[in-house]
């Protein structure tokens, strides 16, 4: 007799902000619509879901992020000692810890790729080795950093824009031995992304913080002492500790997490120890 595959699985809030473990769901490319449009909307609403114990395969990783737009396929990964793309899948960015414990680009607050003009909607990273202690990511709400600014700073803000770039992902380049036409050829392909620094997200019209630590630059039209004054209170909002939740990997571990609502941080305190983890990025569309 054939089961009734459930639709709808459990979610269990890990914080009182942000952050949602889901139970009763396997992930894969043939899940039914309404499991897709079930975890699209808890997406929204917690920012971050964990799910555990997925014995699933990369094939699985990668069809089950089709589900929820395009993949996109990162530029520069290849060149980048930390990460790598999977062999024959270059939407699979492989994040593998060194064994010199070297530097690893992403111990600093977040989100993904937003010196694209069009930065993804959400990452699914799936652990494949963690570290014995240590290794955890974290992600800040940056709604919630938003509503926690006073009102002059939140008026301040309000229709600015900053400047996104790539810069942190030039020296890589170099270092692995891309000549410099080559990056220059890369700086036209991927130009300096303006973005507001408040985002209004797309689905729940919610407003929230949108300069990062890594990409962001500069806020246009701000001199270079106000503008920095200002990026580092904003870039401050990420420590409150009730704008936060922590994750600790297991193999099987999956995060999938909403770039447009969010920052992470890949905490670095494991040393040489082995960790890997293979990322999936939804595409998305130009913020507002
Ligand atoms: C990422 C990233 C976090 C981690 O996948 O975008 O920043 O914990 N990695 O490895
Ligand atoms: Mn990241």
């Amino acid at each position: 007799m054939a089961t009734i595959a459930t639709t709808r699985p459990t979610l269990h809030k890990v914080t009182g902000s942000i952050g949602a473990e889901v139970e009763g769901v396997t992930l894969s490319g043939d899940l039914p619509q309404e499991t897709i449009d079930w975890i699209s909307d808890a997406l929204v609403e917690n920012k971050v879901l964990f799910f555990r114990d997925q014995d699933i395969r990369r094939e699985d990783h990668i069809a089950f992020g089709r589900r929820f737009g395009e993949l996109e396929v990162h530029p520069f990964a290849k060149h980048i000692s930390a990460f790598n793309t999977g062999d024959d899948d270059p939407e699979i960015i492989v994040i593998e810890s060194r064994k010199d414990g070297g530097a690893r680009g992403t111990d600093m607050w977040h989100s993904d790729v937003t010196w694209r003009l069009e930065p993804s909607l959400g990452s699914i990273l799936r652990c494949l080795v963690g570290p014995e202690a240590g290794g955890d990511t974290m992600w800040a709400n940056m709604e919630t950093a938003y509503d926690l600014l006073d009102d002059e700073t939140k008026q301040r803000i309000e229709g600015l824009e900053a400047e996104h770039d790539w810069e942190n992902f030039r020296n890589g380049l170099r270092n692995a031995g891309v000549p410099e036409e080559k990056i220059a050829a890369m700086s036209e392909d991927f130009p300096l992304a303006r973005h507001p620094v408040v985002r209004t997200h797309p689905v729940s019209g919610r407003k929230a913080i949108y300069v990062n630590s890594i990409f962001t630059t500069r806020i246009v039209g701000m001199d270079k002492a106000e503008s920095d004054a200002l990026l580092d209170k904003l870039f401050r909002q990420t420590a409150i500790p009730e704008v936060q939740v922590r994750l600790r990997w297991k193999p099987g571990t999956v995060a999938f997490w909403d770039n447009r609502s969010t920052q992470h941080y890949a905490v670095g305190d494991y040393g040489a120890q082995h960790r890997l983890m293979e990322r999936v990025t939804v595409c998305g569309d130009r913020p507002h």
